[in-house]
C-alpha cells in the first residue's frame, strides 16, 4: 500500500505547478492588455466595396486598422495604401481586418472601390473599403472621424479633385471591444526649409513596425510572439489527447498493482488537463469563438457532441478533486468506488475533446 508520505512527494507539486500555471496565466492575460486605449470608435453605418452594410458593431470582437483615404488622392493616400498592402502581407494568417474609410464618398462609389481594391490585390475577406451612397455622406464620415479620431476632414473645393480632401493620414489600431488603441504616423508629411509643410509624403518605417507589433498583440497575447494563435487548436487537442492516453496508461498500471507508477500517471494527467485549461482559455479570450461550418445532419451530430462534451467537462472538475482527495486520504476503497465513475467520464471529455478539434479545423475548416 502507497504511504501518504509518498503520496505528498507527488500530491503537493503537482497542486504546485497548477497554481503557478494559473498565475502565469493571468500574468500573461495581463501582459497582452496593449497600450492604453485613446477612445471608444463612434458608430457608423456604411457599406464596403461589394455594397454589403457594415455598422460599427459588425466589428466587435476584431482587431482592426483603420485609416481614411479616398481614390483618387495623389497627396498621402497612395503612401498609406502602400502601408497596408504591406500589413496585409505581413499580418497573413491572423484575422486582423484592414479597413480604409473614404474621406470623399462622392468619389468614391462601391465600383470604384472595388477598382481600387483589385488594383491593390486586397483580400476581400482582410481589407475592406468603407463608403456610403449617404446625400450627406461626407458630412457623415467626417462625424465619425471627429468623434473617434479626434481629427478632420476638410475639403477644399478650389483644388483639383486628387487635393481636394485634407484628411488623417495616420492609421488607428482598434481592439474587440471598439476601442482605439493607438494612433501611428505610418505616412508623414515633409517639411520644406522653411518648416512649412511641403505636400509630400514618406513612410516612416518605425511606426509601420510599432503598428504591427501592437496589433499582433493585440490578437495573439503576449504569447504570440513565441505561439502563433492558429497553433493552439492543435496544441490543446494534443494536450487532451496526451491526458487521455496517461489516464488509460494509469488504468493499466492499477489493475497491475503498481500503485506508485499509477498515482504518478493520475498527477500528471491532472497537471496536463489545467495546462489545457489554462491554455484553452488563453485561445479563446484572444481568438474568440469559431463557428462550426459543416452543413446538414453532421451539425446536430457535432452539436450533440460539443454539448455533452462541455457539460461532462464541468461536472468532471469537482470529480476529480473528490478522488484525488480520497486518494490522498488513504480511503482508496472510496477513492476506487469514486474514480470508476471519475475515469470513464474524464476519458470521454479528453476524446470528445480530440473530436471537435477534428471536427472544426480538419474534416469542416472554415475560411
Ligand atoms: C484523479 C486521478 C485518479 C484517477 C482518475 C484514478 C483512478 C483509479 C481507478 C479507476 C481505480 C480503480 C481501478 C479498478 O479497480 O479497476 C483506482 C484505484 C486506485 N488508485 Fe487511483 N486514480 C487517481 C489518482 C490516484 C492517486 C493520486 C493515487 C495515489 C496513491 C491513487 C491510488 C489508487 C489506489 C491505491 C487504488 C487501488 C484501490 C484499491 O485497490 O482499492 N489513485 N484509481
Amino acid at each position: 500500500m502507497m504511504s501518504r508520505n509518498k503520496l505528498d512527494r507527488f500530491l503537493w507539486p503537482t497542486l504546485i505547478v497548477v497554481l503557478i500555471a494559473v498565475a502565469q496565466g493571468a500574468a500573461v492575460v495581463e501582459l497582452s492588455r496593449g497600450p492604453e486605449p485613446l477612445g471608444q470608435i463612434a458608430d457608423f453605418e456604411l457599406i464596403d466595396q461589394f455594397e454589403t452594410p457594415r455598422k460599427s458593431s459588425d466589428f466587435r470582437g476584431k482587431v482592426w486598422i483603420a485609416g481614411v483615404t479616398y481614390s483618387c488622392c495623389t497627396m498621402s493616400c497612395p503612401h498609406q495604401r502602400a502601408v497596408l498592402q504591406q500589413l496585409q502581407e505581413q499580418l497573413k494568417g491572423t484575422n486582423i481586418l484592414l479597413v480604409t474609410i473614404s474621406a470623399a464618398p462622392g468619389f468614391d462609389s462601391p465600383e470604384a472601390l472595388r477598382k481600387l481594391a483589385e488594383s491593390l490585390n486586397a483580400d476581400p475577406k482582410r481589407w475592406l473599403f468603407l463608403t456610403t451612397r449617404d446625400s450627406q455622406g461626407l458630412e457623415l464620415i467626417r462625424r465619425f472621424v471627429q468623434q473617434s479620431f479626434h481629427s478632420d476632414i476638410v475639403e477644399n473645393p478650389e483644388a483639383e479633385p486628387g487635393q481636394r480632401f485634407s484628411h488623417p493620414s495616420r492609421l488607428y489600431l482598434i481592439d474587440r471591444n471598439g476601442l482605439v488603441r493607438g494612433s501611428y504616423a505610418c505616412v508623414e508629411e515633409l517639411y520644406d526649409d522653411k518648416g512649412a509643410p511641403s505636400g509630400l509624403f514618406q513612410i516612416n518605417s518605425d511606426e509601420v513596425q510599432r503598428l504591427r507589433a501592437d496589433a499582433e498583440r493585440l490578437y495573439a497575447g503576449a504569447l504570440g510572439r513565441w505561439f502563433k494563435l492558429k497553433w493552439f487548436p492543435a496544441i490543446n487537442a494534443g494536450l487532451n489527447a496526451l491526458s487521455g492516453l496517461l489516464l488509460l496508461t494509469g488504468w493499466v498500471l492499477i489493475r497491475w498493482n503498481k500503485r506508485q507508477a499509477h498515482a504518478i500517471c493520475m498527477l500528471s494527467a491532472v497537471g496536463l488537463s489545467a495546462l489545457f485549461l489554462i491554455s484553452y482559455l488563453y485561445y479563446h479570450y484572444f481568438h474568440g469563438a469559431t463557428p462550426f461550418s459543416g452543413t446538414g445532419w453532421i451539425r446536430p451530430v457535432y452539436f450533440a457532441l460539443l454539448l455533452s462534451h462541455t457539460i461532462l467537462a464541468a461536472v468532471v472538475v469537482p470529480l476529480v478533486i473528490m478522488t484525488l482527495y480520497r486518494a490522498w486520504k488513504a480511503q482508496y476503497e472510496r477513492h476506487r468506488r469514486m474514480a470508476r465513475i471519475t475515469l470513464p467520464m474524464w476519458l470521454y471529455v479528453s476524446v470528445t475533446g480530440v473530436l471537435v478539434y477534428l471536427f472544426l479545423y480538419q474534416w469542416f475548416p472554415g475560411d
